[in-house]
């Protein structure tokens, strides 16, 4: 752990270079035409697994039992087929297996922007458009992943809040999202931003979070919930180790990291590792870091690569096959008030979280 930097000294030296116009630092955002052109001429040669978008186009799986059958052949007409599939949810496909019981994903870096909020509700829609049962909890005060979401957070709204600082049940403060059907929300307001404060007096302070999910009727195993559990909860956290963040290490089973791919991704991560050891010492044995998802990757450039190279020589099987695209769709989404998932399904960013959430679900809970 400690062989990452946890201050902010001088930059490391790194083997991979800084590259030119696509460099993610470099401010331009490509464009999804562009995504979708990459080719493995333009892909670095670095023989890292990684999945692109464009690769998921081209391999995306045949669904049996519909009469999307016809011309497979070409990666558009696989996109138009997920467009069609994504709109009719997870009727037409071949159901995914649920959990046994309730996984509840803390999402956390303590970096800011590197897709936090977007990977949470767009992995969260992915998976009820798989038919899933599910459940985010925003636990940011910018109260993004509610923006996103489509659920109203002004100031006074039924939020985390209520459930943190006054116990509310969280039933009582959660609402069905308009993404998708399946999809339930416990939203922020601002007023969470004084729960940082408000808490340190509290007794047990940091297992709030916990207590309020595993105190919701509908998060457990089939045994004790029965068939209407939620099978994911998704905690987004903000860009800190307060005692939010805390809240939902001690709350959570799995940790799911988002990494950007981009120079200094790694900064910083032997804080946050020392910190969930810590909480795995001391408050919750059970967690896990299960998933960690490279985001923002730009597969033409060998930056990208080697982050991913980097971060999958440290993390080895922990880090999803799939990696997100670099996509001005997934940007452009929650001024809409949607997710990717809806604003535009047969994009690189959609197809990509599909693939993210079904690994997700196939790779199962940890032993
Ligand atoms: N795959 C992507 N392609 C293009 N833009 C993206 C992608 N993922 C995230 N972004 C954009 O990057 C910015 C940061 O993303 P996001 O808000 O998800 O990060 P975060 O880690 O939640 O940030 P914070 O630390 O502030 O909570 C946002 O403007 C978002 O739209
Ligand atoms: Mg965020």
């Amino acid at each position: 752990m400690s062989e990452f930097s946890t201050g902010d000294g001088a930059p490391p030296e790194r083997g991979y270079p800084q590259v030119g116009p696509g460099h993610p630092q470099a401010g331009g955002h490509s464009s999804d035409a562009d995504v979708s052109r990459e080719t493995d001429a333009t892909r670095p040669a670095t023989g890292i697994p990684v999945r692109t978008a464009a690769d998921i186009a081209v391999a995306a799986p045949d669904f049996p039992g519909t009469d999307l059958g016809g011309d497979h052949s070409t990666p558009l007409a696989r996109a138009a087929e997920h467009v069609v599939l994504a709109r009719h949810g997870a009727r037409m496909r071949p159901p995914l297996e649920r959990p046994g019981a309730t996984r509840v994903f803390v999402v956390a870096n303590q970096k800011g922007g590197v897709g936090k909020t977007t990977s949470t509700v767009n992995v969260a829609a992915a998976l009820a458009q798989l038919g899933q049962r599910v459940l985010v909890v925003d636990l940011d005060p910018q109260g993004n992943a509610s923006t996103a979401l489509g659920v109203e957070h002004r100031r006074g709204a039924p939020s985390t809040y209520d459930a943190l600082v006054d116990g509310v049940p969280l039933a009582d403060v959660a609402s069905p999202s308009p993404e998708v059907d399946t999809l339930m929300v416990v939203p922020a307001t601002i007023d969470l931003a004084g729960a940082e404060i408000e808490l340190v007096s509290v007794v047990a302070r940091e297992g709030r979070l916990r207590k309020a999910i595993h105190g919701h009727p509908l998060v457990g195993s089939a045994e004790d919930v029965g068939e209407d559990r939620f099978d994911y909860v998704l905690i987004d956290c903000p860009p800190s180790l307060g005692l939010l963040t805390l809240n939902a290490l001690v709350a959570g089973n799995e940790m799911m990291i988002p990494i950007q791919a981009e120079y200094y991704a790694l900064e910083g991560l032997g804080q946050l590792l020392e910190t969930v050891e810590m909480v795995k010492a001391h408050l919750n044995p059970s967690l896990d870091v299960s998933t960690i998802l490279v985001t923002m990757y730009d597969a033409r450039t060998r930056l990208a690569a080697g982050v991913a190279d980097e971060v999958r020589e440290h993390f080895g099987d922990q880090v999803l096959k799939t990696t997100i695209p670099r996509s001005v769709r997934v940007s452009e989404a929650p001024s809409y008030g949607q997710t990717v998932m809806t604003y535009d399904p047969g994009s690189p960013g959609a197809l990509s979280y599909l693939e993210a959430a079904r690994e997700i679900a196939i790779k199962g809970a940890p032993a």
